[in-house]
């Protein structure tokens, strides 16, 4: 009996938040992955080409959009890399919470891997360079190039990658706790970055405290 009980609760669990992802969670939105997909166009359109100054332009119509309560202030001194499914990348966070993440992600060097299996809808908006993907049975790569949103919804799985120089503008929406293992685990078990460890920790815990502080759940 208890041990039915211990194998059933996990299920339970996941119905529970499967629910509420359907029913509730989106009520705690404040991003529009269609208003995102045309900043990021007319930031592209006005730095046609330069990275950096796509990235200051698209915050700074993110801040006007959405308020410096919610966007945190670009600068290169808080990137941090990311390892996850056997690929690498670098990241800049502008806003976690429970429910939503929006970062800069992309690559100097080039990396390719598995997109993982989430909890949320991801949207990924290219902002410079090239991302291709393909799910398992597609033999032909999708290709994203500037402008493009990338959507992997909730739950689906793709091999990915991404060229030397390509940086995108990522949304994921849903629940944002049970995407940090799959974020996480290669500092453990594969890079033992502690430092960078320490600082994915604390930037993911201040944001998520100070947007629940704020009522931003
Ligand atoms: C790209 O934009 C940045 C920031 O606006 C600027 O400092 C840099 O000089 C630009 N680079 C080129 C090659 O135009
Ligand atoms: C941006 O939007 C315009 C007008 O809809 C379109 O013609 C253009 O291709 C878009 N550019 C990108 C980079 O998506």
């Amino acid at each position: 009996m208890k041990f039915l009980l211990i194998a059933t609760l996990p299920v339970l669990i996941f119905l529970q938040l499967n629910f509420l992802f359907n029913h509730w969670l989106p009520n705690n939105y404040i991003f529009d992955k269609d208003v995102l997909k045309k900043l990021a166009n007319e930031s592209i359109a006005k730095h046609q080409g330069n990275t950096t100054a796509i990235m200051y332009d698209l915050q700074e119509k993110l801040t006007a959009e959405y308020g410096s309560d919610v966007i945190n202030k670009l600068n290169f001194d808080d990137w941090l890399l990311n390892n996850a499914g056997g690929a690498m990348g670098q990241m800049f966070v502008l806003h976690a919470s429970i429910s939503e993440y929006l970062i800069f992600f992309g690559t100097a060097t080039g990396t390719e891997g598995h997109t993982g299996v989430h909890f949320a809808d991801d949207y990924f908006t290219i902002l410079s360079g090239h991302q291709y993907a393909a799910f398992p049975g597609q033999l032909e790569r999708s290709t994203y190039a500037p402008g493009d949103q990338h959507h992997l919804p909730k739950g689906t799985r793709k091999q990915y990658s991404m060229d030397p120089g390509s940086y995108a503008l990522e949304l994921a929406q849903g629940w944002i706790p049970a995407m940090l293992p799959f974020g996480l685990m290669d500092l453990f078990f594969s890079t033992l970055d502690a430092e960078t460890l320490y600082q994915t920790a604390y930037v993911s815990a201040k944001n998520m405290l100070k947007n629940l502080i704020q009522g931003k759940f």
